[in-house]
């Protein structure tokens, strides 16, 4: 059925469902597929009224079937029409098929890489002396896996993360948490898996990063001019590594 031929149908129906109290009758026209062919498309004709489905249109068995008694009247008498039948086999590719290439193109190619930000907060319980922040922005699509690594193994203890936060701009945004004791020699790793990346990316927490290091060896440099200098510098540096730091993607 074309849109204008669903509509007529719905309403020359609507007098048969008289014996009802308030009309409301409703046509879905839906495609299902998962892949860029059209392999796996089924085309499918819903058909409501008042909130209660009656029967659908499938691509897959290629006739009607109905779901209440009014329903599978509305199939047998759709299903006798040859033209009806007809035009149904083009539908799935007036509807579907032929939309592909566009949906593909325009919604699902559209992916954007995490920017990923790796910090030190405050942890949120007294169980554990640090936390580490692990957050991603801008990404598109949603889905999205954040992994906490010790020394490259999975650590799932004192991990927290939050949903899928849609910026508004088809973006998103994740932060995971992980609180835990640091220990000497101890690597810790977010790791990040999505889709527009070819393999997961792993990001190193350094508690001491090189540009820290010789923050502080300016700061002892500036010694020698003068103290205010110095204690402009110490400010800055306290500010600097709450406000977190860029981590250093290692893959
Ligand atoms: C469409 O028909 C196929 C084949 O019978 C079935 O597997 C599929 O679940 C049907 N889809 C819906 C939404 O009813």
């Amino acid at each position: 059925m074309s849109a204008l031929r669903l509509s007529s149908v719905l309403l020359l129906l609507l007098p048969s469902l008289s014996g009802e109290d308030g009309l409301f009758a409703c046509g879905v026209m839906r495609c299902q597929f998962n892949a860029r062919d059209a392999r796996d498309v089924v085309y499918l004709e819903q058909l409501y009224f008042n909130g209660i489905f009656q029967g659908q249109y499938n691509s897959t068995l290629g006739n009607f079937t109905g779901n209440t008694e009014k329903g599978k009247q509305m199939a047998e008498t759709f299903n006798k029409s040859p033209t009806m039948i007809a035009e149904e086999k083009q539908n799935i590719h007036l509807n579907c098929i032929d939309y592909i290439p566009a949906l593909y193109h325009n919604i699902l190619d559209k992916t954007a890489e995490p920017d990923v930000k790796l910090r030190s907060a405050e942890p949120f319980s007294s169980q554990y002396p640090a936390m580490l922040v692990c957050s991603a922005y801008n990404f598109y699509p949603k889905q999205i896996i954040v992994t906490w690594l010790k020394n490259g193994k999975e650590v799932t203890s004192g991990v927290t993360t939050t949903q899928e936060l849609p910026n508004g701009n088809w973006f998103y945004q994740i932060h995971s948490h992980l609180e835990y004791t640091p220990s000497h020699g101890q690597k810790i790793t977010c790791m990040v898996e999505h889709a527009s990346l070819s393999r997961p990316k792993l990001y190193d927490w350094d508690p001491m990063p090189e540009s820290e290091r010789n923050k502080i060896a300016i700061g002892t440099a500036a010694l020698v001019p003068g103290l205010i200098s110095v204690t402009v510098g110490l400010i800055c540096y306290t500010r600097r590594s709450r406000a977190g730091r860029e981590p250093v993607p290692t893959s």
